[in-house]
């Protein structure tokens, strides 16, 4: 049987992604209720990264921790993978002696031959090109919030990142639509988007975008701690920043989400991601509860 792994929104179908859901739910409440629910006794997690993180490490190590299990944590500094070891092999060796791999790395040729490798699942934990675990969490705090997401409009207002591609993919998987407002220069590529075209609109000026959203959302201009290297950014984004105008072309009832870390007075302003229709702490969370019941779903 082929090994089913996470690699891309488009990986699962709508029919697993509402199992994962429901379990994620269940999971959340013994959570909250430090009630046991070890479903991967003894079973292992490496995780690689070749970037840095916070919430994606943490809610990794975390969840495989509350699942009873063990998460190893490698990066290139102190691995053989920063000193040329290839994909190809490290896959198989890992894959010998863990249960599941999560994978933190640059271009998704290298998770795509990672995982071709790999004996065990292996989950995409950010690529250059998409962050399905991300979109996971938010489409679960979105549902956990509002109820269905199906025909709901989400602004995506900031340039064509990972984050969009794969709510671009998510959009396909549940059926809303997506405003699409990114700075000239910063836009779609096409040759990254498997949605079909009826589910998203473009638009030129990112407050048309927010006009009747029913959730607004945004990512970094610049990668945390790269901000010297990308003032050039920072004039072309010039008008692109998440404010309380922009939210209130949305609908009344519109919820502002944000991936994390964030650019205070950047890409949001602070009323609105310290404000009351911002659910930025709940999104976060929630890639802990999701993740568990992805972790569990693929061992
Ligand atoms: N949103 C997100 O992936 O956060 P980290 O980069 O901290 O993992």
């Amino acid at each position: 049987m082929a090994i089913k792994h996470f690699l891309q929104f488009s990986d699962f179908t709508l029919d697993e992604f509402e199992y994962l859901f429901e379990r994620a739910h269940l999971i959340k409440r013994k959570f909250k209720n430090y009630e046991p629910h070890h479903t991967l006794l003894d079973r292992t997690l490496v995780m690689v990264f070749e970037k840095n993180s916070t919430r994606t490490r943490l809610s990794f190590e975390a969840g495989m921790h509350q699942l009873g299990g063990a998460a190893i944590y490698l990066n290139t500094r102190d691995s053989q993978l920063g000193r040329g070891e290839p994909v190809e092999d490290a896959a198989q060796v890992m894959s010998r002696m863990c249960d599941i791999i999560m994978i933190r790395t640059f271009g998704q040729d290298i998770i795509d031959r990672f995982a071709a490798n790999s004996r065990v699942p292996v989950i995409n934990g950010l690529t250059n090109e998409h962050h399905p675990c991300q979109v996971l969490a938010d489409v679960f705090t979105y549902i956990e919030h509002r109820g269905s997401i199906v025909g709901k409009t989400v602004a995506w207002i900031g340039d064509a990142n990972n984050m969009l591609y794969s709510w671009l993919q998510a959009a396909q998987v549940f059926g809303f639509h997506v405003n699409v407002s990114t700075p000239k220069g910063y836009d779609i590529d096409p040759s990254l988007v498997t949605a079909n075209k009826s589910r998203y609109t473009v638009f030129g000026d990112p407050s048309d975008a927010c006009v009747g959203a029913d959730l607004v959302t945004t990512d970094v201009w610049t990668s945390m701690g790269f901000e010297a290297e990308n003032a050039a950014r920072l004039q072309a984004f010039d008008g692109w920043i998440v404010d309380s105008a922009k939210m209130r072309c949305a609908h009344p009832d519109a919820l502002f989400m944000h991936c994390l870390p964030a650019h205070r007075g950047e890409e949001v302003a602070a009323e609105v991601i310290d404000g009351p229709q911002s659910v930025v702490w709940d999104e976060a969370e929630n890639r802990l509860h999701v993740q568990k019941a992805l972790l569990e779903y693929l061992v």
